[in-house]
């Protein structure tokens, strides 16, 4: 009898030795990712880190004001993640953070990844528990999550502490797009408007803080070298400006943002000091785009219709001078047939491709693409003009 790649058999049946690993890990993954953020969230990891010391769950229950019943069972999800070792002390369990916990779980941690962990667990969380609906209806979903209209949704993105786009994958992307229309940039600039400069710095905190952590490997992926002016699209608090400005010694960057992200920028994220940063401000979809042998556009192409994504890359295409133009985005498997591993290269990270690679709109305009995996949350792709 025949039997199919998974196992089962070609009549239906499931194999003997049939397990649906897969399918059991999707089902539950939910179940994980609300263990980490309520953890987080409740600061478990940050009472851990002050203590230096285990602590038992009477301790830690106190600390972070919750239940001792509730607390024991949050710790004990927490050691079976790995987020939490456990010690024995004269018969009572008393608990720690595990490296990566103390590294990336901790508010006060360099490279934490707190503010994307609230991210998440408020907004996206929410908006994700109402997908079925948004497919079927094919709108956003944000009355029904945050019980507000989507005429005051910007005002109740602000109220919220909500913050519009770091939206991640194509199906969020998918959400988004029912309600970006031709008025979001002045939309954008009106949330920008409300505000508060806090919550414009935590916002771009919250930008950062992925690339602090793999920002390296994305601007390292190809060799950039050659590209000695730069400009970052979008380039918001300067995360991968510093990153190019570190791994290409001869490289300047300019950040083009609308005017109040670059002011919030200068002010808190890049100093005077950098010399080899500059800052444009302006609307990529309307002003002069500041000349660049190298544009990067990463984390914006997934803000925009289609139509908008081959407005912006027809105007980057027009100004390159020459060089190259580098969409960075995440490229995952089911993304596009030429980014499912098998189909990379002999030495797994580059594979030449003159068509669309992650989604139509994306990359179809950009000439003899290439990407690379990085083996991280996010890859690179890389194109060059046509001459
Ligand atoms: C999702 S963030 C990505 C930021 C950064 N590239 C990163 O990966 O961390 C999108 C950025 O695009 C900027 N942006 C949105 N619309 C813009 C426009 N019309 N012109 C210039 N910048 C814009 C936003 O202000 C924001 O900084």
């Amino acid at each position: 009898m025949a039997e199919n790649q998974e196992g089962a058999s070609s009549e239906g049946k499931p194999a003997a030795d049939m397990y649906p690993k897969k399918i059991l890990e999707y089902m539950e993954g939910f179940l994980i990712s609300k263990t980490v953020f309520s953890s987080c969230e409740l600061g478990v990891f940050d009472v851990l880190l002050a203590a230096e010391r285990p602590l038992s769950a009477e301790e830690i229950s106190q600390a972070i004001g919750a239940s001792l019943d509730g607390t024991e069972r949050l710790l004990a999800a927490c050691a079976g993640l790995q987020l939490l070792n456990t010690h024995r002390d004269n018969g009572q369990v008393c608990y720690s953070n595990t490296e990566q916990a103390s590294v990336y779980l901790t508010r006060s941690s360099p490279v934490s990844l707190y503010q994307s962990i609230q991210y998440s667990s408020r907004t996206i969380y929410l908006c994700w528990h109402y997908l079925t609906d948004a497919v079927r209806e094919g709108r956003n979903q944000y009355e029904k999550a945050f019980g507000v209209s989507s005429n005051d949704l910007f005002q109740a993105l602000y109220s919220l502490s909500v913050i519009l786009f770091p939206l991640k994958n194509q199906l969020v992307g998918f959400i988004r797009r029912q309600w970006v229309c031709e008025g979001e940039t002045e939309r954008q600039q009106r949330v920008w408007a409300v505000m508060s400069d806090e919550e414009m710095v935590k916002f771009m905190q919250l930008m950062n803080s992925i690339w602090n952590i793999c920002g390296k490997d994305v601007v390292t992926a190809f060799d950039l070298s050659p590209f000695k002016i730069i400009c970052d699209l979008g380039g918001c608090s300067g995360a991968l400006a510093k990153q190019c400005t570190s791994a290409y010694p001869e490289c300047t960057v300019t950040i083009f943002d609308l005017p109040k992200v670059v002011c919030t920028s200068r002010e808190h994220f890049v100093t005077e000091a950098n010399k080899r940063i500059t800052f444009h401000e302006g609307d990529f979809f309307k002003d002069p785009l500041p000349e660049a042998d190298l544009y990067i556009l990463a984390r914006i192409l997934h803000d925009w219709t289609d139509a908008r994504c081959i407005e912006l890359l027809t105007r980057v295409r027009r100004c390159v001078a020459g060089g190259g133009v580098a969409p960075r985005g995440r490229l995952r498997p089911g993304d596009g047939a030429a980014l499912l591993p098998e189909h990379a290269g002999a030495d797994g990270g580059e594979r030449e491709d003159s068509c669309s690679v992650r989604c139509p709109a994306d990359y179809r305009r950009i000439h003899g693409t290439q990407h690379r995996l990085t083996g991280k949350i996010y890859d690179a792709v890389l194109g060059h003009k046509e001459t």
